[in-house]
């Protein structure tokens, strides 16, 4: 894998890039659709690459590893030919899945004893474990195995939670060292920094994580109960020492809002499952703020869901339809909402890089922040 920093905008840390990978280019800042079980839920692969335009999506170890299991992985020679998505993927480790997820758990300094939330059986991961496991899917980027402590913890759980996470990061480089790719294209590891909301902690992490000197780094255990401005200061603080030609992703961030304050701090790729799973419950992210469709006020406004959308559904359907397809409960509002939504998340990251090349990022962002603050 290769990162081209191409531009970096003079007022900000705001950077637009290029990474190159095996299944081809993903132009940065970039934002990438969570595909859990290998699909982004609710959208065919033909609106995914033509309409939303993803450039890389991503898919969790965790759930993949139990349902449908390696073998129907491995059989059909990995994750890309068994989803039919020829471009670049991500594999999250598990090492967030299986804390919120899965059933009684024990941390130990070998790894985590879970039991599956779809049958209850126990499963084992290990960092040696998580390494082979996204081997064998295949994935273009693959995730360190880390833990996420929770945005509450207190200083010393956050401090040996970070130095596990440390230790779990020696055995997956080595591993990862010791192993070969399964399908013939290259895969790198992202390590992941730790450290909650404590400073200090955050730059050990940073620097930790940068001495290991991987394709790319990620900062994670945010977003999880801490304020946000608490994880905006973070950001700050381990972005200082993340190396510039390297691209930095943020895990599981998040609203508009924040990816642009993200991407101002210098994070180049970003997933969620905020534009999916608020769809699917009537959330509609715009350009001019947020629309929950299931209220009454669009009952009879037959205007396009965005008149100057980013995605054909935009047009094609009214806001008073759409309204009443979610009252209907119909499986039809869901796909709209996620493909209306995942588009504008994609044309949102596209303009912000249009902005940076054009050198004029400073002023677009608060001007933008402010419309995607109002509530329709
Ligand atoms: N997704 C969101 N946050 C995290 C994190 O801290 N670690 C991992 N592995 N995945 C995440």
């Amino acid at each position: 894998m290769k990162f081209e920093l191409q531009y970096t905008d003079p007022k900000s840390n705001a950077r637009a890039g290029l990474i190159t990978t095996d299944h081809g280019q993903i132009e940065t800042p970039i934002f990438m659709p969570v595909g859990t079980l290998g699909t982004v839920k609710g959208v065919h692969l033909h609106e995914l690459k033509n309409d939303i335009k993803a450039q890389i999506i991503l898919g969790n170890t965790y759930h993949l590893y139990l349902r449908p299991g390696l073998d129907i992985i491995e059989g059909a020679g990995g994750l890309h030919k068994f989803n039919g998505f020829d471009r670049p993927m991500l594999t999250d480790s598990g090492g967030f899945q299986v804390f919120s997820l899965s059933g009684i758990r024990k941390l130990r300094e070998e790894g985590v004893e879970f039991r599956s939330h779809i049958d209850g059986s126990k499963h084992l991961f290990t960092p040696e474990r998580v390494m082979d496991i996204e081997r064998t899917i295949g994935a273009d980027i693959m995730m360190a195995f880390d833990e996420c402590a929770p945005g509450t913890s207190d200083y010393n759980y956050a401090k040996k939670s970070m130095e596990l996470t440390h230790r779990w990061l020696d055995r997956c480089c080595a591993r990862f060292n010791e192993t070969e790719p399964k399908y013939g294209y290259n895969q790198s590891l992202f390590p992941i920094v730790q450290g909650c909301v404590y400073p200090d902690l955050r730059r050990q992490s940073a620097e930790y994580i940068a001495s290991k000197n991987a394709d790319g780094n990620a900062i994670g255990g945010l977003a999880v109960g801490e304020p946000t401005e608490k994880m905006y200061e973070m950001i700050e603080v381990v972005n200082e020492i993340l190396p510039k030609d390297k691209p930095r992703y943020l895990m599981g961030v998040g609203t508009p809002v924040n990816i642009l304050e993200g991407i101002e701090r210098g994070v180049d790729m970003f997933d969620c499952v905020m534009p999916t799973r608020n769809g699917r419950n009537g959330m509609l992210f715009t350009k001019d703020g947020i629309m929950n469709m299931r209220n009454k006020k669009w009952e009879n406004d037959y205007s396009p869901i965005e008149a100057d959308g980013a995605s054909y559904v935009d047009t094609m359907y009214s806001r008073a339809y759409l309204r009443h397809l979610f009252h209907a409960q119909e499986l039809l509002a869901m796909q709209i909402a996620s493909i209306h939504n995942l588009a504008f998340y994609l044309w949102l990251v596209g303009e912000a890089r249009k902005h940076i090349i054009a050198g004029d990022f400073s002023t677009w962002k608060p001007a933008m922040v402010k419309r995607l603050s109002t509530r329709l």
